[in-house]
């Protein structure tokens, strides 16, 4: 059973789907801490109503370093040993990615490359695509440009403005990111030089 730490800042839906799925029989990995930014993060409340521990690790004052090496020691002190941000408005350094080398996945709304940083829905409206989506990736040093393990696609509708695509985009969310998690658990997932190798399917299209 491999412990996870999750690093939040908000509401934590992508987290829910994850305690979901933790709470199945036979699931791969079990949630060992919830982390937090943000003191009024409703994620907080949802690892507490599944029993997981949760911290709130306030980034005021501190050095982006500085404030990865407070994460690290959470994440140390509960023996986790894979790290899914899910939501978590924190650029991190390499003092989190050393730690885990490898092993730190993002889940960012849009297919990768396409629409990096943030507001990716409002940014996938705004250049009229017709499909957007949702992307799980390893992290590494940039910006939303780590390797790609899944995706999820969904369509944009005539009238959709950032929230309405981002609600849809969220179910795909919600699909794909137990389903890496569960591989990366798994030790089911390698990084080659033509992308990331993975044992099922890598994406999936919900209208
Ligand atoms: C999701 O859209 C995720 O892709 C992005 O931040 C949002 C977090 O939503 N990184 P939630 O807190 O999981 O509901």
């Amino acid at each position: 059973m491999i412990a996870v730490g999750v690093a939040i800042s908000g509401s934590g839906t992508n987290l829910q789907a994850l305690l979901d799925d933790a709470a199945r029989p036979g699931c791969p990995y079990r949630i060992a801490l919830v982390v937090s930014n943000k003191a009024d993060a409703f994620g907080l409340e949802r690892a507490r109503r599944a029993g997981v521990a949760a911290a709130v690790l306030p980034h005021r004052g501190l050095s982006r370093e500085a404030y990865d090496q407070t994460l690290v020691a959470a994440f140390r002190e509960h023996g986790c040993e894979w790290i899914a941000l899910a939501g978590f408005l924190r650029i991190v350094t390499p003092v989190l990615l050393d730690a885990f080398p490898q092993r730190v996945l993002n889940i960012h709304p849009a297919l990768l490359p396409a629409f990096p940083g943030m507001h990716a829905q409002a940014q996938a409206v705004a250049a009229g695509v017709r499909i957007a989506g949702a992307t799980v990736h390893f992290v590494d040093a940039g910006t939303d440009t780590g390797p790609i393990v899944a995706q999820g696609a969904v369509p944009v509708l005539a009238g959709d403005d950032a929230a309405a695509l981002g609600a849809r985009i969220l179910t795909v969310e919600h699909e794909i990111y137990p389903r890496a998690l569960r591989w990366a658990a798994e030790g089911a997932l390698r990084i080659t030089e033509r992308g990331v190798e993975a044992p099922g399917p890598t994406w999936v299209w919900r209208s």
